[in-house]
Order: structure tokens, then sequence, then C-alpha cells
């Protein structure tokens, strides 16, 4: 069981899972119960949520260097950054980063095709750096241009070493015992911060010649400028830097790989990449005013694709006081554990439950499905603070990446699932890219 859980937490789930509504199950660490039955999930995650944390082990990976922010704090001081942040990731505010989106998925076309047709390219590594470009865009804008290759190379380092943390971490090993490469992972965070921090001192100096005049283009600005509307403080410094680490690490990996599932579901059904090019053609090359509302197919691909491969695989939470979740009694620190991937293929919940069928995210067909069925950005007060965010920004990026390419699987390539802190193809995604004529 450990070593699976090592290698592979996905492949746990045995059939019965995606049958039962509750089940519980005692692990080498843990009293684990596991809920895939609506109205118990809102029970744990919304109605009761105070009575279920975050738990600590999750805690404990999030720890390196994102200690401060909205992510991994707890309590008021969650409440406090929690509201102060709303306002910066509202839908208003999003739908004004559209061309900052635009603009590192145009990026990313004009590098795509300089590959030749027999090029073979890993795509889902090709979403990362686009998903990193998007944040570096929408986060500083081009008001860092000269920082913005420094900040590139040190965002790399980054999460080249924080792709280490493994499982000594996840298996709760006490902190005495070394763990390898947690060094240079201090080192490398350091180096980053510092980037970070060099970047908002510039921007603090800028702002506070002119404080409210300048129109607040990105979220640097706006994540300077966001006061809590109960206090009317700003946030520390040392938060804003937190939160900039915290939404380059819980915004980049999961994009990615929903664009990278999306891209791989198409390439295995061109009906429906056929329908996703014959609106973005229509559709990108009008207004970019409501382009977002306008992608309505794309957008039903994504959530489609975010049902069947969800980025983050499992939730859990860990109980503080007994309580009973449909009919089943919680122990004091039993861990709770909410498996979108399950859930999203639960047999009892969805027709067809493994075929892609994005007809399901149309309008109309999508209002039918249940809540708490859904959880692809979780729920309750703890539910992503950036799932618009990421919604607009694949949804663009895949609208572009089918109008201006043809996207085939690399011959031989095997395509499959593996949950390291998100879920994504084992293997990567080895496609062969070939512009198409027409633009
Ligand atoms: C498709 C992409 C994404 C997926 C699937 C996703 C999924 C999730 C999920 C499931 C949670 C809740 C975890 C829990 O309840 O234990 C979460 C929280 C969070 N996400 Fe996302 N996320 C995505 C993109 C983003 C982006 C783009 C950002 C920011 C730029 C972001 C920032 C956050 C933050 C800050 C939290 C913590 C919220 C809190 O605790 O108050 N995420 N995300």
């Amino acid at each position: 069981m450990l070593s699976t859980l090592k290698r592979n937490p996905l492949e746990c789930w045995s059939a019965d899972f995606f049958e039962l509504p509750i089940a519980r199950v005692t692990l080498p660490f843990a009293d684990a119960v596991l809920v895939h039955e609506p109205a118990a999930i809102k029970h744990v995650l919304v109605d009761n949520a105070a009575n279920y944390r975050k738990d600590p082990i999750q805690r404990r990976i999030l720890a390196v260097g994102l200690g401060d922010g909205l992510l991994s704090v707890e309590g008021e001081r969650w409440e406090v950054q929690r509201r102060t942040l709303a306002p910066v990731f509202a839908r208003r505010t999003v739908i004004g980063l559209t061309a900052a989106m635009l603009s590192a998925g145009q990026g990313l076309v004009e590098r795509w095709r300089r590959f030749a047709p027999s090029d073979v390219v890993d795509v889902a590594t090709e979403m990362t750096l686009l998903t990193l470009n998007v944040l570096a865009l929408t986060i500083f804008s081009d008001g860092v241009a000269s920082d913005l290759d420094e900040f590139r190379l040190a965002m790399n380092a980054y999460f080249a070493t924080i792709g280490r943390i493994g499982a000594l971490d996840l298996f709760g090993v006490p902190e005495i015992v070394p763990r390898p490469g947690r060094r240079r992972l201090k080192q490398t965070m350091s180096y980053f911060e510092g980037v970070i921090d060099r970047i908002i001192a510039a921007r603090q100096r800028r702002l506070g010649a002119c404080p409210q005049s300048e129109p607040a283009t990105d979220l640097l600005t706006l994540l300077l400028r966001a006061l809590d509307p109960s206090t009317g403080r700003p946030m520390s410094l040392t938060e804003v830097r937190s939160n900039i680490l915290t939404f380059l690490s819980a915004g980049h990996e999961t994009t990615a790989n929903t664009l990278a599932w999306s891209l791989f579901l198409l390439s295995q059904a061109p009906e429906w990449a056929k329908r996703v090019r014959d609106e973005a053609d229509r559709e990108l090359a009008g207004s970019h005013e409501g382009l977002v509302e306008r992608l309505v197919v794309t957008r039903a691909v994504v959530e489609e694709a975010l049902r069947l491969y969800p980025p983050i695989a499992a939730l859990s939470r860990s109980a503080e006081r007994v309580d009973e979740v449909g009919g089943v009694t919680i122990r004091p620190r039993a861990l709770i554990v909410v498996a979108p991937y399950v859930l999203h293929r639960h047999r009892t919940l969805w027709d067809r439950p493994d075929e892609f069928d994005p007809t399901r995210f149309m309008p109309g067909a999508r209002a039918r499905i249940a809540r708490y069925a859904y959880l692809p950005f979780g729920a309750g007060p703890r539910t992503c603070i950036g799932a618009s965010f990421a919604l607009q920004e694949a949804t663009l990026v895949l609208a572009m990446l089918i109008r201006h390419f043809d996207l085939t699987l690399a011959p031989g390539a095997e395509v499959w699932p593996q949950q390291k802190i998100t879920l994504r193809p084992v293997n990567g995604l080895p496609m062969l890219i070939t512009p198409r004529r027409a633009n």
C-alpha cells in the first residue's frame, strides 16, 4: 500500500470506491474516511467546515516558502487574507487580464511555428511554460521587462527544486530526518524571494510617487493596494511575497495539466476538435469584448477535461471533534478524503462516467449537474480563489492552439495519469504539431 501511494496514489482507488458513497479505510498512518456522496461532501466542506481543517500532511508539503500565503494560513489570518484578496480574483478583474493571457498564448503559437512537423514535442512541458508565462505577465505585466528574464530563470530553478518534495514529507516522517535536496531548496527559495522582493520594492517606489493615479494593470499593483474591508489595513510585505509564490505554485501546474489533458482528449475526439476549431475561427477573429463568454464549446471541453482528469485529484481534511457523516462516525483526527477523481467518475452520479462528452457542460445541460458531484476547484470557504482565472486562461489558450495547429499523439505514445501533487500524464504528452495552412 505504502509503495503504491508513493508511486501513484491513483492506483489505490479500486473499483469499489467508484460505487460506494462513503468508505472507511485504515491506512498505516491514519484512520481515513472516503466521502463521495454530494450531501455528505457538503456537510464536510461547507456546513460543518469549521470541524474539518486542511490536514497537517498537506500543510507540511505546502509549508516550504508558502507559509504566509492564502493556501497555507489558517483561522483568523486566513479570514483576513481571503477577504482582502477576494476583489483581486473577482470575475471583473480577471476579465481585465484577457489581453495578457492572449499575449502569452500568442507567444506560444509563434514558438510552435518553429517546430518541424516531424518533431515530437512534449506538450505537457510546453503547457507548463505557457502557464508560468501567463502568471509572470498577469502578476507583473510588462513593467518588469528588464527583470522578467531573471525572474523566469529564478522561477524555473524554484519549481525544479520544489518538485523534489517527496514521500518523506507525505508520510509525516519527522522534520529531524534530513531531506535530500532540502538545503538546495532553501538556497533557491531565498534567491527567488530576493528577486520578488526587488520587483515589489521597485513597484512600491513607483506607486509611492503617484499613489492611486496609476491604473492597476496587473495583480502586483492590485495586491499592494488591496485593503482588508473590515480594518482598512494593507497586507505586509511578507504576505504579498508569500501570496505571489502561492499564486505561482497553485496556479501553474494545475492549469498546465488542464490544458494538457484537454489537448489529449481532443486528439482522441476529432469531431470535438472540429467544433472547437470552428468556434475559435469565428470568435477569435472578433472583438475581445465578451470573448470568454462566447467560447462556449471550448469552455465545455475544458470543464469535461477537468471532470475526467481533475488536477487536484484528492482533497483532504482532518477532523477536530467527533462528528457523523452519512451515518458513519468520524473520530477526532480522522483523515477525510474527498477525491474529485473518484467523485467525477462515480457510477451512481454520472451517466457513462468514463466517456469524454463535453455536451454535459453545454448551456442547459450544465445546470443538471449536482453541485457537489463536480468539484475540480473544491467547495466551501477554502474553494479555489483562482477558479475564474484558470478557466478563462485554459479556454482562451485552448481555442488559440486548436485554431492554429493540428495536434496528434506521437506514434506509440502511451498516455496515463499519475498523481504527483497534481494529476499529470506520467510520461508527458508527446505530440506532433502541424500548423494549419489557412492562418
Ligand atoms: C485548473 C486550475 C486549478 C485547479 C484545478 C485548482 C484547484 C484548487 C482546489 C481544489 C483548491 C482547494 C483545495 C482544498 O480545498 O483543499 C484550490 C485552492 C486554491 N487555489 Fe486553485 N486551482 C487552479 C488554479 C489556480 C490558480 C490559477 C490560482 C491563482 C492564480 C489558484 C490559487 C489557489 C489558492 C490561493 C487556493 C487556496 C484558497 C484558500 O485556501 O482560501 N488556483 N485550488
